[in-house]
């Protein structure tokens, strides 16, 4: 008989993961599948499932939203009766959002063996509550996949090299797949043209929860002399409403995108800004500059030949940064984030650890 293994998933980032990885494994191992409810809105949620081809949830806890204590709180104590349900060879959590602090936690709690999907990633941050999250959930589990040699370095100078496996990024796999059967009408819905527009995403609570912050962000994307698209997450939408922050008249705001429909606006823009993780790496596997509204990276391979350039909040740092992306000169190695076959490394690598 197969192994069960059961995956934590919550948030959009997640949904991308595990769907990459998940072929993979159902092919070696039997997957429980558990939603959180961290993301519930149908865009951020349902939509994921469906353009990821992702099998619908076996257990879904409909925790909603909380602050970081409360919310994991709630996933924790569902998280725990559905581990001990399914009594898995293991339990797999992806990432660095409270969903995967509660599945690490849960896991330890029912004495269940826990894999780490994307382990290794530092910040340096502490007030993010991701860094909190990923510490945790590394130094819980009894291995640690790590997508860049980086992460790697990052795990063994913590005393975690004995768990740890360099697996490459299931996001490269992910984007490979997707790229595939790219979506030819998404610039034209926008009104947008290939190279003449820059596309661009603020999520993050540092960013989100301050208004001066805010502000920098829509004063630089003024800046960037394009057209820019601007897909709003609902935490983004709420907080330009509570500080009365217009946007730019060169920004258009529409509704969270999907998976692929992002991917072919990110691939025909001439340059993405974001604050997201995801979208950094995304950027450079498709070969499109990228300026990060933030003062650091988890993915350092990506500033490298000025593929990715941190320019934080402040309008003047944007507008420069923007306009010395428009020319990266380095190489990119796909290599370097697995080449697309991650999710077979993870398999095995789950496989030599919990069988079969
Ligand atoms: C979470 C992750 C972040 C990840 C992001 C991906 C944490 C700490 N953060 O951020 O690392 O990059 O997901 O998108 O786990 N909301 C809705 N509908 C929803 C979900 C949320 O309206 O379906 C609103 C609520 O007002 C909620 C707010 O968005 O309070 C924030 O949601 P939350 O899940 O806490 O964090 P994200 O910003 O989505």
């Amino acid at each position: 008989m197969r192994p069960t293994v059961l995956t934590v998933v919550g948030t959009r980032p997640q949904f991308v993961k595990a769907a990459a990885l998940s072929r993979a494994l159902r092919g070696r191992f039997t997957e429980v599948l558990v939603h959180t409810g961290q993301h519930y809105d149908r865009e951020l949620s349902a939509a994921f499932f469906e353009d990821l081809d992702l099998a619908p949830p076996d257990v879904t806890l409909d925790v909603g939203s909380a602050g970081h204590g409360p919310q994991t709180a709630r996933m924790r104590a569902g998280l725990v009766a559905a581990i001990r349900d399914a009594g898995p060879a293991a339990v797999i959590v992806h990432g660095d959002t409270n969903s995967t602090l509660a599945g690490a936690l849960a896991a330890a709690i029912a004495g269940a063996k826990l894999a780490h999907v994307e382990a290794g990633l530092r910040s340096g941050n502490l007030a993010m509550p991701e860094e909190v999250n990923r510490i945790a959930a590394d130094h819980l589990a009894d291995l640690d996949l790590a997508p860049t040699a980086a992460a790697m370095e990052n795990l063994a100078a913590e005393g975690l090299r004995e768990r740890a496996v360099l697996t490459g990024d299931v996001m490269l796999d992910a984007c490979l797949t997707a790229r595939g059967r790219a979506r030819p009408g998404a610039l034209g819905r926008h009104g947008l043209e290939p190279g003449r527009y820059a596309f661009a995403t603020v999520h993050r609570a540092e960013n989100t929860d301050r208004p001066s912050r805010l502000e920098g962000i829509a004063a630089g994307l003024a800046r960037v002399g394009l057209p820019v698209l601007l897909p709003l997450h609902p935490r983004t939408r709420l907080a330009l409403a509570r500080h009365g922050i217009a946007l730019p008249r060169n920004v258009v705001a529409t509704a969270p995108l999907g998976y692929a429909e992002t991917l072919a606006l990110l691939d025909a823009a001439a340059l993405v800004l974001t604050d997201s993780g995801g979208l950094q790496k995304e950027a450079w596997f498709l070969g499109t500059p990228c300026v990060t509204l933030r003062e650091e990276t988890e993915w350092p391979e990506t500033l490298e030949g000025g593929w990715n350039r941190l320019a934080g909040t402040d309008p003047e740092r944007i507008e420069a940064a923007a306009a010395a992306a428009r020319s990266p000169t380095g190489e990119r190695d796909l290599g370097r984030y697995g080449g697309g076959r991650a999710a077979e490394r993870i398999v095995a690598a789950l496989a030599e650890r919990v069988g079969p």
